[in-house]
């Protein structure tokens, strides 16, 4: 950065420190509504001089993001691995695609790009006995009811009748059982098949899957239906569509918390409660009438707009502890207020999510306002830096076509990254593991 660029900067956030230290003030006495106007007008002022800052930021965006995390993040992964795509019946896949092609834009429709992607990529090895890694196109999530969501029902079976197809036909699955197979499950629970968190518990991972390494959209600790050493991914968010919409970088962001979505998820969720454990009904409990909160159900046709003139996109748990949100925050540059205890997010071992977003503890949700409001402007703007940075962004997209560091690329950073294979994993000739009749009676039977 220019020394010059550095004093503006220094200049322009003693500058905020002051408002900031006002606006703290304001907050200690505000206690009734006579106060939000004037804490609303200070907070304008402050986010204009935020924006002041920004535009002397504009330029630094391009570093090459140091830490643990960042390091691996422009890792390139071809030459690193070598992978072999299993060839299926149609019936596995592109029957269902053709069957209904919204599967190619709903949020799970990672399943379908990889496959895509794995076809074309120099990765691809169409020699089985030089690879590394071996994949199964099977499109879980392409089961859709007419209203487009899909249904996770089928896939159990779907996902067994592959295995047993790709072990009768080629000697590999029977070598490990899985051990060096990767399947893509993207749906709300990975591979424990079930879009209610109790029954995805109940049901825990497809058995058949249990020595594999899973490439899933959910990630939370502590949970049955995140295996450990599975590669979280973020969920799919059109890329064209979302990039058409950028509105010019210099637009100051004078909104400053934004969210579009449920509250609360009365057809599923009658009595209130089980739906995002409740964190969803609390912010709009304690903040729909703040001024600082643009919070509601409405649709709206400036949503992406919206995203990139605010400074926090809350990201709630939802039924899953993840949404597109996440994706759509760091696209558009609004820092992900992340409120879904014990979420692993995608790529976390080449993205600095800690350094990124601001991550609220489910019970504190009634606090959010003074959290985000105590957030001081350095670190408003050490976030914003990383959020602009587009590597950062690249790694969230699936690119069409793919670009280097896009999400396909961090899925095979993370494939390279566990290679070599443990010896373990090889069974001895005739050896067998798995226990194929293990699991739910319902999915036993034969698809
Ligand atoms: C793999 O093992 C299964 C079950 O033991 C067996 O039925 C199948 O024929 C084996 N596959 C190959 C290619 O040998
Ligand atoms: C396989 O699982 C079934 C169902 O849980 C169980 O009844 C059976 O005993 C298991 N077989 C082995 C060899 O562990």
């Amino acid at each position: 950065m220019e020394l010059a660029k550095v004093g503006s900067l220094v200049d322009c956030c003693i500058g905020i420190v002051v408002v900031e230290e006002i606006m703290g003030g304001f907050w200690k006495l505000r206690s009734n509504n006579s106060w939000r106007k004037n804490v609303s007008f200070l907070m304008s002022v402050g986010l204009l001089l935020l924006f002041l800052c920004q535009l002397s930021l504009a330029t630094v965006h391009h570093q090459r993001i140091s830490g643990s995390a960042g390091d691996v993040l422009e890792d390139n992964p071809i030459g690193r691995l070598k992978v072999f795509v299993y060839e299926l019946p149609g019936r596995y896949n592109k029957k269902w695609l053709k069957r209904d092609p919204r599967c190619l834009t709903h949020m799970f429709a990672a399943e379908e790009f990889v496959h895509d992607f794995l076809l074309k990529s120099p990765v691809r090895t169409l020699d089985p006995e030089e690879a590394d890694w071996f994949y199964t196109p099977v499109y879980t999530t392409c089961d859709l009811t007419p209203n487009g969501l899909p249904l996770p029902f089928k896939s159990p079976r779907v996902m067994r009748s592959a295995i047993s197809y790709i072990s009768m036909y080629w000697p590999f699955w029977n070598r490990t059982e899985g051990g060096d197979h990767f399947f893509v499950v993207p749906h709300d629970f990975g591979a424990c098949f079930h879009y209610q968190e109790e029954n995805a518990i109940e049901r825990g991972i497809l058995p058949v899957l249990k020595r594999a390494t899973l490439v899933q959209t959910f990630g939370q600790n502590h949970h049955v239906c995140l295996k450990e050493g599975s590669i979280v991914i973020p969920p799919y968010a059109p890329p064209e569509k979302m990039q058409s919409r950028f509105i010019p970088p210099s637009t100051p962001r004078s909104i400053f918390v934004y969210f579009r979505g449920l509250f609360y998820d009365i057809g599923n969720d009658p009595e209130g409660g089980y739906y995002a454990r409740g964190a969803r009904a609390a912010v709009w409990e304690n903040f729909k009438d703040n001024p600082l909160f643009d919070i509601s159900t409405q649709h709206t046709s400036t949503y992406y707009e919206d995203m990139q003139r605010a400074i926090f996109c809350l990201c709630p748990l939802g039924w899953a502890p993840w949404s597109p949100r996440l994706v759509e925050g760091v696209i558009f540059g609004c820092i992900p207020v992340i409120i879904a205890d014990d979420i692993v997010l995608p790529f976390a071992d080449a993205i600095p999510w800690e350094k990124i977003g601001v991550f609220v503890p489910e019970k504190e949700v009634h606090n959010l306002d003074k959290i985000l409001s105590l957030i001081s402007l350095e670190q408003v703007l050490e976030k914003q830096k990383l959020l602009a940075n587009p590597a950062i962004k690249q790694a969230m997209l699936f690119s069409q076509p793919t670009l280097p560091g896009d999400a396909f690329h961090q899925i095979l950073n993370g494939l390279a990254r566990k290679l070599p294979h443990d010896p373990h994993i090889y069974l001895k000739p005739g050896q067998r593991v798995l226990n194929w009749s293990e699991g739910h009676k319902k999915d036993l039977k034969p698809w």
